[in-house]
């Protein structure tokens, strides 16, 4: 069972020691890593320019965004080429929905615990097209309930289903190679948004067999905002078409503006990407991402985040009137426990108050502890030791 050293690992986390940090779920703790990288770039643009303005600094930036998506093929479990780096898993649902064509009663079928994150894209997708959006009642997540609410809503002429792989309301993780299976069974494309899984949980998207995958990079991989990626399995590439055409989309060397025939789409996901975005963030991504794979280590990272969240969901049912609606057996980076009719936002008030730092879910009324590899067992007493202190106010 991993234990990694979080006294060494918090050193290189500062905010995990300023406060109780327990909403990596919303957002992760900045490396120093991360942050040298983004201070060196930005330093040397305000100073200097020739990284910036120089055209070796166009190649240097070219090569940092090939080495990232190289490195993030290895923490998902892909090829390099199925990668196209975003700035948010918002923007890599979306990347994933209007790369496709619809038309007036096509069908999507998503889950009744989705983020906005998939639900606006989804909702704009209906309204602009008409498109069918069907809900698959899931309730907290368990994995028997998930997959019988899929066979119940699945049905020949659905054309994508479009699901989280861990529910941002309870960290349930969802059955997804079950539910991928059942939907290519009928014809759907499958398109998953992993916000609350990349850097939480182990994920591999060969094995999954998944077509689309969205993720954050602010979040568990400790990244600065504005960083994410999407995988998109090469033998889909050809099922979408870029929603922005960027530098990335076609080889310009071969491009004629004259001519239609050269525009040739790069055979790579990163033709999908959307353009220029702040250089000095994507280095820092790459810095946070090198860290925690090579000198963290993803496993125990993923080990050590399950044991947490494992000893958090066991000691959080022993709280008086409070009710974990994190399924037993599926455990993520999230625990939810539902608090009665008690104000969640106040009591995230009450905790941020003690440096305590979680978040509430309103769809739940629940409030939401994440745990991350650099937390320790006294740092979650501590959360739900403020947490019964706020109910029995
Ligand atoms: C399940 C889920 N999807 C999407 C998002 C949005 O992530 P991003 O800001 O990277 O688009 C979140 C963030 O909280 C989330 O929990």
């Amino acid at each position: 069972m991993a234990k990694l050293d979080t006294t060494k690992i918090r050193e290189q986390l500062p905010a995990t020691t300023a406060n109780v940090y327990l909403n990596t779920g919303t957002y992760g703790p900045m490396s120093r890593h991360a942050f040298a990288a983004i201070a060196e770039r930005a330093t040397e643009d305000l100073q200097d320019g020739r990284l910036h303005g120089g055209m070796q600094a166009f190649q240097a930036y070219a090569g940092r965004l090939a080495d990232l998506r190289s490195d993030l093929a290895c923490v998902v479990g892909a090829d390099a080429n199925e990668i196209a780096l975003t700035r948010s898993t918002t923007e890599g649902v979306n990347l994933g929905i209007w790369g496709r064509t619809w038309s007036e009663g096509d069908e999507v079928v998503t889950t009744s615990q989705e983020h906005p994150g998939i639900l606006f894209p989804l909702a704009l997708l209906r309204r602009r097209y008409g498109v069918k959006i069907t809900f698959a009642d899931v309730g907290h997540g368990d994995s028997a309930r998930a997959l019988q609410a899929f066979a119940d809503v699945l049905h020949p002429g659905v054309r994508m289903v479009a699901l989280s792989h861990v529910l941002y309301t309870t960290g349930a993780v969802l059955p997804l190679r079950e539910i991928t299976d059942m939907a290519h069974s009928f014809g759907a494309v499958v398109h998953v948004d992993g916000a609350q899984s990349v850097g939480a949980i182990p994920v591999d998207m060969h094995a999954l067999g998944i077509d689309y995958y969205a993720f954050s990079g602010q979040k568990w991989l400790c990244g600065p905002d504005g960083s994410g990626g999407l995988f998109v399995r090469a033998d889909k590439l050809a099922s979408l078409e870029p929603s922005f055409a960027s530098f990335t989309t076609v080889d310009y060397r071969t491009f004629d503006a004259k001519d239609p025939q050269t525009f040739v789409l790069r055979p790579e996901a990163s033709c999908l990407e959307t353009g220029t975005v702040y250089r000095p963030a994507v280095f820092g991504f790459g810095a946070a991402v090198a860290w925690l794979k090579n000198e963290v280590g993803l496993d125990a990272a993923h080990a050590d985040i399950s044991l947490l969240s494992g000893y958090c969901r066991d000691r959080a049912a022993g709280i008086p009137g409070a009710t974990v609606l994190s399924p037993p057996g599926q455990p993520s980076g999230l625990v939810a426990l539902h608090i009665g009719d008690v104000d969640t936002t106040l009591a995230v008030d009450y905790l941020r108050e003690s440096g305590v730092l979680i978040r509430n879910i309103h769809e739940n009324n629940a409030l939401r502890i994440s745990t991350g590899f650099y937390n320790t067992e006294e740092e979650v007493d501590l959360a739900l030791e403020k947490i019964f202190e706020f109910m029995r106010r």
